[in-house]
């Protein structure tokens, strides 16, 4: 451990003591962090992006809540990015690893000993993914004076849907560790009070989408529902924002459309690499790549909420995000 691991540690063993405590949907405790809910190996990681995060220019940082749909926008960005450098029919990454796999988890990555050097050692431009809210970034990343301003892409999804994925995702990793099933209810609760991961879910939207409003060049806002409606259309304006635009020749290849197919949730969610459940330890849980992988639509909370959790849910997402022009 160097100097700087020693230092951030000490702080962080002295501040979490002092921090409220929530229940984390799997048997343990969230941490309230500057406003939000993270397990405590996440508020370290915040702590650390600011002590050795070296950021550049050229960053791109696909920023999320989870469950919002950030397995399929990895997949695209990364799909788009390297659009030159593989076969999209034979041999591409996506085809053979999890999208999880292929983009650097930054406030997971931080801790270990050498990855802070292996954060260093990717060549620009580099493509990391985050849960952590805007606030919770150093100024260097987000300020748009700073010169190491990162872009950042947030994807976004109607509330009722993130709830009712996050609870089905947190009942497979209950089941695996032995837990009985959260229920609905008590789930519901939790997440209307803003006490899951992440959470309070409104305010992590609400930071990225007032950041895209003040620095359109540099947060790019998508919702889940618009990219489902329109892939095509999001795919030529990721590739815009990023500043590696389709050529006429790459459209005429029908490129975006290879895109948005190799990435597709049908595409996806049947390969071998996604149906297999192989058991990875991740911190305390037991994550697997069919996890990331439920219905894929838009609208499911149908199936599940009842009237009443729908016009509580609806009543907190009109108060939060009416008055900026936010809707789902
Ligand atoms: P559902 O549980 O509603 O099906 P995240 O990747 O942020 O954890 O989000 C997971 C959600 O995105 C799940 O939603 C999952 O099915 C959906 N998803 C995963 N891959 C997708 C893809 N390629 N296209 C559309 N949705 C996808």
């Amino acid at each position: 451990l160097d100097e700087g691991y020693e230092k951030t540690n000490k702080m962080f063993d002295e501040m979490l003591p002092t921090l409220a405590k929530g229940d984390d949907w799997l048997g343990d405790q969230f941490f309230q962090y500057q406003g939000f809910w993270l397990p405590s190996i996440f508020v370290k990681g915040s702590m650390l992006i600011h002590q050795r995060f070296k950021p550049r220019p050229t960053d791109i940082i696909l920023s999320s809540s989870p469950k919002c749909g950030t397995t399929w926008l990895r997949a695209l960005i990364f799909a788009i990015i390297n659009r030159n450098s593989y076969d999209f029919d034979e041999n591409h990454p996506l085809l053979k690893s999890n999208p999880r796999d292929l983009v650097p988890f930054l406030e997971g990555l931080i801790h270990e000993g050498g990855s802070a050097s292996f954060l260093e050692s990717l060549p620009s431009p580099r493509f990391l993914s985050s849960h952590l809210p805007f606030s919770l970034f150093p100024n260097s990343m987000t300020s748009s004076s700073s010169a190491s301003a990162c872009r950042f892409v947030y994807i976004s999804r109607n509330p009722k849907d993130v709830f009712v994925s996050m609870w089905h995702f947190m009942n497979k990793l209950r089941a695996r560790e032995g837990l009985p099933p959260l229920s609905l209810d008590d789930a519901f609760d939790l997440f209307r009070n803003g006490v899951s991961l992440y959470g309070p879910f409104w305010d992590h939207v609400l930071g990225f989408w007032k950041a895209s409003l003040e620095s359109p060049n540099k947060v790019l806002f998508l919702k889940y529902e618009d990219v489902k409606r329109e892939p095509s259309v999001h795919v030529r304006k990721l590739a815009e924002f990023l500043d590696l635009p389709f050529s006429a020749e790459e459209e005429n290849g029908g490129i975006v459309e290879k895109i948005v197919k190799l990435c597709s949730f049908e595409n996806l969610s049947n390969l071998d690499v996604n149906k297999i459940v192989k058991e990875e330890k991740t911190r305390r849980h037991f994550v697997s790549n069919p996890d990331f992988f439920r219905k894929g639509q838009v609208g499911d909370w149908i199936n599940h909420l009842t009237p009443e959790m729908v016009e509580v849910l609806d009543q907190i997402t009109k108060e939060k995000f009416q008055g900026i022009g936010l809707k789902f």
